[in-house]
């Protein structure tokens, strides 16, 4: 069953699996294996659609990306991520959010940032629409954070993302994610907010984990982070499957036996 804002506000400590889907497949499959949040992460600018960082994804590929994968999970509590640049302002935010709730069917926004989106948080919660946050290396604006990098290992940084997941909670927000800082700050943070965190690349003491999906079945060939378990090679046995398809019908093994359909002699005859 679908939790409730409210039922997710109380998790704290309930050990979520969060993954990302993109698609009808992807997020049927994702929601058959039993998680317990779908996020339609920008990461699909990488994994799906082979750019180089999420900051040239749009909002039309997200609103694209979540209707598929809300058509595979109906039931799912669907999170999808507003694209970098698509919430500047508290009206673009709130435009852009009624279309992933709206005409995609997402359950929740994802926006990075912490303090400096303060303002865009409070105005969504305010108009009723449920906000994931997401501090420490941030992906959207990783170039201004030294690129794809552990976030937060000196005093300044660790507090700066310290005081926006607190920000971040005071504003509304239902839970926070933390990508990629120290295990003993993703603790401290865990333990000063009353909101679950989600960590990725943050350690185990995170009230949830969250994985891309790609890294996870091992079908993303670009960098894979340290933190990434991959739990299957699906990758290599696609792969695998299309290169046994292609030499079976070069020489002539496929389609074989039971793979096509005969006619009555007498109607090949009459033609
Ligand atoms: O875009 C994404 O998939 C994310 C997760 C890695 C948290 O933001």
């Amino acid at each position: 069953m679908k939790p409730t804002v409210r039922e997710l506000r109380r998790t704290k400590g309930a050990r979520l699996a969060m993954l990302t889907a993109y698609d009808y497949p992807g997020a049927r499959l994702v929601a058959e294996a039993g998680v317990d949040l779908i996020l339609v992460g920008d990461s699909l600018g990488m994994v799906v659609l082979g750019y180089d960082s999420t900051v040239a994804v749009t909002m039309d590929e997200m609103v694209h990306h979540t209707r598929a994968a809300r058509r595979g999970a109906p039931q799912a509590f669907l999170i999808a991520d507003l694209p970098f640049l698509s919430y500047g302002t508290p009206e673009q935010a709130l435009a852009n959010a009624a279309r992933l709730m709206k005409d995609a069917g997402a359950d929740s926004v994802k926006l990075e940032g912490g303090d400096e989106v303060v303002p865009i948080v409070e105005a969504l919660v305010r108009a009723g629409v449920p906000v994931l946050g997401h501090v420490g290396l941030t992906p959207q604006t990783a170039s201004a954070l030294g690129g794809y990098k552990l976030q937060g290992k000196e005093e300044a940084d660790a507090r700066r993302i310290l005081d926006g997941a607190v920000a971040l909670e005071r504003a509304g927000c239902w839970g926070v994610v933390l990508e990629l800082v120290p295990a003993p700050l993703a603790r401290l943070i865990t333990e000063r907010i009353a909101i679950p965190t989600i960590g990725i690349g943050a350690g185990p003491h995170c009230d949830g984990q969250v994985l891309v999906f790609h890294d996870l079945v091992g079908m993303y060939s670009g960098f894979t982070p340290t933190f990434v378990k991959r739990y299957a090679e699906a990758g290599a046995a696609i792969r695998d499957a299309v290169a046994r398809y292609a030499a079976e019908v070069r020489d002539g093994s496929f389609p074989g036996e039971g793979k096509s359909f005969g006619m009555s002699d007498e109607v090949l005859k009459n033609l």
